[in-house]
């Protein structure tokens, strides 16, 4: 399927195809993804705009706001475009005080994912993340029950495909062995490369690779060689660090928040940026 938007397309398990330039939607929600918007307009304006400008592929999840982000997204984007893929991501639930509290039993996860059926009005979710590991970090503990829980209701049609999210590279193999995995959703950016095999292993076997906190998340990015790169390349640093993830493998996808439209521009437009090869040696020391 084509799309304009810079960065082209990737096609999952044959059958999955998603803009490389994604946009990731628990921006869209309040103070701690917690809430309504601060600017509720400014939000649908958000989410319009990236469907304007070609990207196929949104993230979320209904823990994000509780409810809120995928409310936001059926508002504005229904009746959905025919190559419009929405990926969410299912195994936490939200404290009444907005702490964020892990949901793994088998039963809740099938909950959760009718939840988001309702919420974003669909009758099949294209893509179901199972989220398993925290910002601090992954374990290898079985995945088989809780991944199979999810396989079950892919056999039954309510979702097509499978990823994982806060995941190790042992889950990931053990997950494999029940279920097709098209999608690895883990932290990493210029800063954080501790995930620098399992982005590797999933560019191999045809795995996206979507980097949670591509910009950083709550701490922005700061390096001094980036603002240095970006000066010199006349790009945003934030655009910078976009092109180098894109740049980073095949299989790589980007799914940077944003609550303004001008940013999402300004990303959008990071996919087409060409980093010559000086540039990528200089970021590639910044993690390292
Ligand atoms: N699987 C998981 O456990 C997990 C965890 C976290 C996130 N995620 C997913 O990953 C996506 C990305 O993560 P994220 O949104 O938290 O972090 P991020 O993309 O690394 O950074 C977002 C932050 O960067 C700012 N920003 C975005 N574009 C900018 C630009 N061009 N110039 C300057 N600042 C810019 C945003 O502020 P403005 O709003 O002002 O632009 C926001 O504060 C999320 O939306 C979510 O879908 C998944």
């Amino acid at each position: 399927m084509a799309t304009n938007v810079p960065g082209g397309t990737l096609t999952l398990a044959d059958d999955l195809t998603i803009s490389r330039m994604g946009y990731g939607a628990m921006q869209l929600a309040g103070p701690n993804v917690f809430g309504p918007p601060k600017d509720r307009a400014e939000a649908l304006a958000v989410l319009r705009g990236a469907v304007e400008l070609g990207i196929t592929h949104i993230d979320t999840s209904d823990f994000y706001g509780p409810a809120v982000v995928n409310e936001l997204i059926a508002e504005a984007l229904r009746p959905y475009p025919a190559d419009l893929r929405i990926a969410t991501k299912v195994g936490a639930r939200r404290g009444e005080d907005g702490s964020w509290r892990p949901s793994l039993e088998p039963e809740d996860l099938k909950a959760q994912v009718r939840e988001n059926l309702t919420r974003l009005d669909l009758d099949t979710l294209d893509l179901v993340y199972l989220r398993l590991g925290s910002r601090d970090g992954t374990t290898d503990e079985s995945v088989a029950e809780q991944f199979g829980a999810l396989a079950e209701l892919r056999e039954d049609g309510l979702i097509r495909h499978l990823g994982l999210s806060g995941v190790s590279m042992v889950q990931l193999t053990e997950a494999q062995t029940t279920a097709p995995v098209v999608a690895v959703q883990n932290l990493y950016n210029l800063a954080n490369r501790q995930d620098d095999a399992l982005l590797e292993r999933c560019a191999a076997d045809g795995i996206a690779f979507a980097s949670f906190f591509p910009l950083g998340g709550f701490t922005p990015l700061q390096s001094g060689t980036l603002t240095e790169v970006a000066a010199r390349v006349g790009a945003s640093p934030q655009q910078v660090a976009l092109a180098w993830l894109l740049q980073r493998s095949a299989t790589t996808v980007l799914i940077p928040g944003t609550s303004s439209v001008a940013h999402l521009r300004e990303n959008v437009a990071a996919a087409g940026l060409a980093l010559p090869a000086d540039a990528i040696a200089e970021l590639d020391g910044i993690g390292e």
